[in-house]
């Protein structure tokens, strides 16, 4: 820990350096900035010329010291303009001797403002010459100096000795140069002098600052907990079964979203569109306070679910710690292995593909439940796809794309058709082609429907689950199913398990689709409506009317308007039924909306949303 005393001391001595620091800093920043040329006195300055011989008839330097009057220091050549010069010191002074003559010259003024102008190239005019006193402004020359101010832009002063020696060229670029030195060498009266003891003492200031601040660096690092540090910007996962057990902590990260965590430990989330927000399937429950529902939570999941906590894994945020509830299947799903039993084509555009698991299947997989299959990268041919004689035209009209392919492993869902213990432990599914043509418009085909059209018997298969909570209410209420194109996987499988298990309330199926041949299961289906009392079959086809020999107990129109009006006809109790949804979007919807207005519960109406 550092002693109270130094880190006062730090602080008061931080302020004083750090006040000089600034100094230092802008002063330095002022001189580096200002044209070196001009602090020089250069700018109007006359280069000096080649220098000029010695005249031949000059008295020599011998004669002249022996007629000095005085002692002589020191003695030097020169010119005054035109005329040569010898410039002696000693202690009597500064003396001027013609070289010519050997007469003593005093300078007056008139000649020194003449050898100014001849030193000066600027567009000024001399002014009147001084003599000045030794002042801050001569310091650099001993002794009184001439000046000789012009007037130009610049304020040049032209400084000459007592001798007629040209000193300097001085203008404001150096005054301000001038003044900035002395703030950074901290000598405010000689301006020289470097190794002031003020200068010197803000240096052993800055040092001990620097060093008494690596100091308490060292002390704070000390203190902080590393290990703490660690595991700041980390947080837990934890997940739950449905039956409220613990499966597992994940270490996550705040920011990061739910689906990508758990995929990114191994733990693949339900998905068709593999964290885009657009299939619904990635749900979790939010256990403890869950946030806010966002708009992709409310177009996917019922009130019902948001009430609950139910969110989309790939839309829900991970803040500081997070506890979820995976949905049933979703903590030990394992890739599992399947072989292609038989495809057959129901009608031009569903086929039910039979899968032979190599593991039994087991009780989990219950009606209403959907499996993932993985959809490999693959390249298709349009011919690679079988279909009877007598679909051949609606093929065609598809205008399939000659090839096709994908790039990378996919998941798509698809719902069980029939029990399994009813198909002897095969897993059954109903698939419809998602063709791509629409309004007349070839999209590209589905990149997993089109894959799982071209499988043979014999095909390998993987997928995982059986996910979903599609499934039939408890409680024996009277059942009213509808249903529209692949809507009828589901919905098969739950009234199979139903009749085969001895039901005995009533249930109902309407069933919609264009026309008679667009129409799986009939048959079984209207063998069923024979053989089981309590369940009735209703047909509704919105396109293609049936054929009259056919036609009996088939109607037209949209499924959820024949169904209601015929419920309503015969009085049902539309609040004491369970509903079961499944099929196309508009469909969908549409039933949903009418159940609705009738009053009917959410908790009532049960339905899986193939968005397709
Ligand atoms: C819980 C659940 C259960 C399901 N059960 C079944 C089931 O039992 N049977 C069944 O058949 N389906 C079922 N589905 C739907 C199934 O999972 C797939 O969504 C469906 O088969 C379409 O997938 P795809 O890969 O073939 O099409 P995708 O490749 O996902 O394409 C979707 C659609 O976009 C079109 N498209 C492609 N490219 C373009 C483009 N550039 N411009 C415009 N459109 C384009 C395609 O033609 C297709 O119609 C279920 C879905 C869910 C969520
Ligand atoms: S993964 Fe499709 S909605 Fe979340």
């Amino acid at each position: 820990m550092m002693p109270r005393w130094l880190r006062k001391l730090h602080q008061v001595v931080g302020l004083l350096v750090g006040l000089q620091l600034l100094v230092w800093t802008c002063s330095g920043l002022v001189m580096s900035l200002l044209d070196v040329k001009k602090v020089r006195g250069e700018e109007f300055r006359v280069t000096s010329t080649s220098p000029r011989p010695w005249p031949a008839n000059a008295l020599s330097v011998d004669s002249l010291l022996a007629t000095a009057m005085a002692p002589v220091h020191t003695i030097s050549t020169g010119w005054l303009l035109e005329q040569p010069v010898y410039r002696l010191a000693g202690p009597q002074g500064p003396q001027l001797i013609d070289a010519s003559s050997g007469a003593g010259i005093v300078l007056s003024a008139e000649l020194v403002q003449k050898l100014a102008l001849a030193s000066y190239s600027g567009p000024g005019h001399p002014g009147q010459a001084e003599l000045l006193e030794p002042s801050l402004e001569t310091r650099a020359h001993a002794g009184r100096v001439w000046r000789v101010a012009f007037s130009d832009p610049e304020d040049t002063s032209v400084y000459l000795s007592q001798q007629g020696e040209l000193l300097w060229h001085r203008n404001r670029s150096w005054r301000l140069y001038d003044f900035f030195w002395m703030l950074h060498i901290m000598d405010y009266s000689g301006r020289t002098d470097f190794n002031n003891y003020l200068l010197l003492s803000m240096a052993v200031g800055g040092l001990g600052l620097a060093l008494s601040g690596l100091g308490l660096l060292i002390g704070r690092l000390r203190q902080i907990n590393w290990t703490r540090l660690g595991r700041a910007g980390r947080c837990e996962l934890s997940l739950f079964s449905p039956a409220g057990d613990k499966l597992q902590t994940l270490r996550a990260v705040p920011g990061k979203i739910v689906y990508q965590t758990l995929a990114g430990q191994g733990l693949q989330l339900p998905s068709n569109c593999g964290g885009g927000q657009s299939c619904g399937l990635c749900m979790v429950r939010v256990l403890g306070q869950a946030p806010a529902a966002t708009e992709a939570d409310r177009e996917h999941l019922s009130e019902r679910k948001i009430g609950s906590g139910w969110r989309l894994a790939c839309n829900l945020t991970i803040k500081q710690g997070l506890a979820i509830e995976l949905p049933e299947g979703v903590g030990q799903q394992t890739v599992c292995k399947a072989k292609v039993e038989a495809v057959q084509a129901l009608a031009p555009f569903l086929r039910e593909i039979t899968l032979r698991p190599l593991l039994p299947a087991a009780a989990q997989f219950r009606p209403g439940a959907y499996l993932q299959l993985h959809i490999p990268p693959y390249s298709m041919e349009r011919h690679k796809i079988e279909f009877p004689a007598d679909q051949a035209s609606d093929w065609a009209a598809l205008e399939l794309p000659a090839s096709w392919s994908n790039t990378q492993l996919l998941r798509r869902a698809y719902s069980l058709a029939c029990p399994v213990d009813q198909a002897d432990g095969c897993l059954t599914l109903l698939v419809r082609i998602a063709h791509g043509r629409q309004a007349l418009v070839n999209h590209p085909p589905g990149i997993g429907s089109a894959y799982l059209y071209g499988l043979k018997p014999g095909d390998a298969l993987e997928f995982t689950g059986p996910f979903g909570d599609f499934a039939v209410q408890s409680g024996g209420r009277q059942k009213v199913f509808i249903g529209g194109g692949a809507g009828m996987a589901p919905l098969r499988a739950m009234i199979r398990s139903l009749l085969e298990t001895g039901a005995a309330e009533r249930i109902q199926f309407w069933y919609g689709a264009q026309s008679l041949r667009d129409a799986p299961y009939v048959a079984e289906m209207t063998a069923f409506a024979a053989r089981y009392a309590n369940f009735s079959w209703h047909l509704v086809l919105s396109g293609t009317a049936a054929p009259p020999e056919l036609a009996s107990g088939i109607s037209t129109g949209l499924v959820h308007e024949r169904a209601q009006q015929a419920l309503l006809r015969e009085g049902l109790d539309f609040l004491a039924c369970d509903f079961y949804i499944c099929g196309p979007p508009a469909m969908l919807t549409a039933t949903r909306a009418m159940l609705k207005q009738r009053g009917v519960a959410d908790e009532r109406v049960s339905f899986d949303d193939f968005k397709s």
